[in-house]
C-alpha cells in the first residue's frame, strides 16, 4: 500500500494506516471510553477508524464530505452503526460542552492562522469533558522545503512571539512546483511553541515531542524532526 492518498480538496495528503505514536496513543487511550471520540479534518479516516475495535463511537469529521463517504465504504461493515460522519469547518460543528472523552485531529491546524488555531483549540476544550485529551499533531519548521526559514522561525521564538511560525510560503519556497502544492500561508510548530499555544489555550500539556517522518516525500525529510505531537489534557 502506497504511504500516501491524495486528498480531493487540494489538502495535501493523508497517511494511509500510518499510525504515529500519537495516533497509536489515541487509539489506545479510546479502549473503555464511556462517551464518543472525534477525529477532525481526517480525510479517509485511516488514523482513527481502527479505535471501532475498542467499541466506542467515533465521529469523523472532515471539510470534504467525498472523503468521509470514502471513510465509512472502508470501514466494516459490522462496524458501521458506531460510526457518525460530521463534515464541515472544524469550527462549525454541533457538538455538545463535555460531550467526548478525545480528539484526534493529525495534520491539519498548520494550515490555520493563529486566530483559527485559538478558536479551534477554544472549540476542542469546550467539547471535551474533563480529564478528556486532545491528540494533535503539526508540521514543524523542521522540513526540508523551507531551509532558509529556521533561522527566520528562531529569531521570531527569541522575541516571544505565540506564533513564530506563521509564514508566506513563497518567501521561503524556492521551488515553484512545491509552492504551488501548498497555500499561500502556513503556520508552523516546534515542540515549545505548540506546547506553549495549547497552555495558553487552558489545556494541561501531558507530552509533546517531534515526530520523525521516514515515510515523508524526499523533499520534506531532514533530520526526524518532521512534525510535532501533542497530548494535552482538558482539566
Ligand atoms: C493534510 S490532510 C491530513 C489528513 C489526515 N488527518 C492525515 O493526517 O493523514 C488535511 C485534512 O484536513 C481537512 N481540513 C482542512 N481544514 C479543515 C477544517 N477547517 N475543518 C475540517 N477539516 C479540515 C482537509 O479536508 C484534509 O482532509
Amino acid at each position: 500500500m502506497d504511504v500516501y492518498t491524495k486528498t480531493l480538496n487540494q489538502t495535501g495528503f493523508a497517511l494511509n494506516a500510518v499510525l504515529d505514536p500519537v495516533a497509536q496513543q489515541f487509539v489506545e487511550f479510546t479502549q473503555g471510553a464511556s462517551l464518543p471520540v472525534l477525529e477532525l479534518g481526517c480525510a479517509y479516516g485511516m488514523s482513527s477508524l481502527a479505535c471501532l475495535g475498542n467499541r466506542v463511537t467515533l465521529i469523523l469529521n472532515d471539510l470534504d464530505e467525498r472523503h468521509l463517504r470514502s471513510a465509512m465504504e472502508r470501514c466494516p461493515v459490522h462496524q458501521r452503526n458506531h460510526l457518525v460522519l460530521l463534515p464541515g469547518d472544524l469550527e462549525t460543528l454541533p457538538i455538545l460542552e463535555r460531550s467526548l472523552a478525545a480528539i484526534l485531529c493529525c495534520r491539519v491546524i498548520h494550515f490555520f492562522d493563529p486566530d483559527k488555531v485559538l478558536r479551534s483549540l477554544a472549540r476542542v476544550r469546550h467539547w471535551l469533558a474533563p480529564g478528556g485529551k486532545a491528540f494533535f499533531t503539526v508540521e514543524s519548521p523542521y522540513l526540508g522545503i523551507w531551509p532558509k526559514f529556521y533561522e527566520d522561525f528562531q529569531r521570531r521564538r527569541h522575541q516571544g512571539l505565540l506564533f513564530p511560525g506563521h509564514m508566506r510560503v513563497r518567501d521561503y519556497v524556492c521551488d515553484n512546483d512545491i509552492a504551488a502544492n501548498l497555500p499561500e500561508w502556513m503556520n508552523l510548530f516546534d515542540v515549545e511553541t505548540l506546547s506553549e499555544v495549547f497552555r495558553v489555550s487552558g489545556f494541561q500539556v501531558e507530552s509533546c515531542q517531534f515526530i520523525p517522518r521516514p515515510y515523508f516525500f524526499e523533499q520534506l525529510r531532514l533530520d526526524g524532526r518532521e512534525s510535532v505531537g501533542i497530548i494535552a489534557v482538558k482539566h
